[in-house]
């Protein structure tokens, strides 16, 4: 399916009435370019997890952060990421399976260690206020 989201506050609507739907152990590879909205997006997701919205910020010089919530977020930006090797170095596959929820930016990073079973949601720039979202399961 995909959509058009017409300001921050819709994709913040949107993203938050998903994770409403989601069940524990949910993986979400959150593709789109810089400044596509992810991190909007994510805050979204916080809300509808019932965590502090205000919480999720661009991770920039952390590869992850958790909130808490009713489904605890595991949230990557992995766009400074080296390697596939470094993200189990650091023993993030971990998340995958720890009950939560986990969201990934630049999901491209990890390619071939994404399980199984996720959703799959790409953002693209439309015009300065739209985003398209298209979403599927895999
Ligand atoms: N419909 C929209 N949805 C989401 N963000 C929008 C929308 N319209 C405008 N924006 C703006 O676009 C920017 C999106 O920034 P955001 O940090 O969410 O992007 P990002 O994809 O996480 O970028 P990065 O790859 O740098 O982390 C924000 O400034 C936001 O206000
Ligand atoms: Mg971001």
């Amino acid at each position: 399916m995909d959509c058009l989201l017409e300001s921050p506050d819709e994709t913040r609507a949107f993203a938050e009435r998903l994770a409403s739907a989601l069940p524990p152990n949910s993986v979400i590879a959150l593709y789109g370019d810089l400044g596509a909205g992810k991190t909007t997006f994510v805050q979204g997701l916080v809300r509808g997890l019932g965590g502090d919205p205000l919480m999720a910020q661009s991770p920039t010089f952390t590869y992850m952060h958790r909130y808490p919530a009713r489904l605890p977020l595991t949230h990557f930006d992995l766009y400074r990421l080296r390697s596939e090797g470094d993200f189990l170095g650091m023993g993030f596959d971990e998340a995958f399976d720890s009950g939560g929820v986990v969201v990934i930016e630049w999901p491209e990073r990890i390619a071939s260690l994404l399980p199984p079973g996720r959703l799959e949601i790409c953002l693209t720039h439309v015009d300065e206020k739209t985003r398209k979202v298209e979403m599927r399961w895999t």
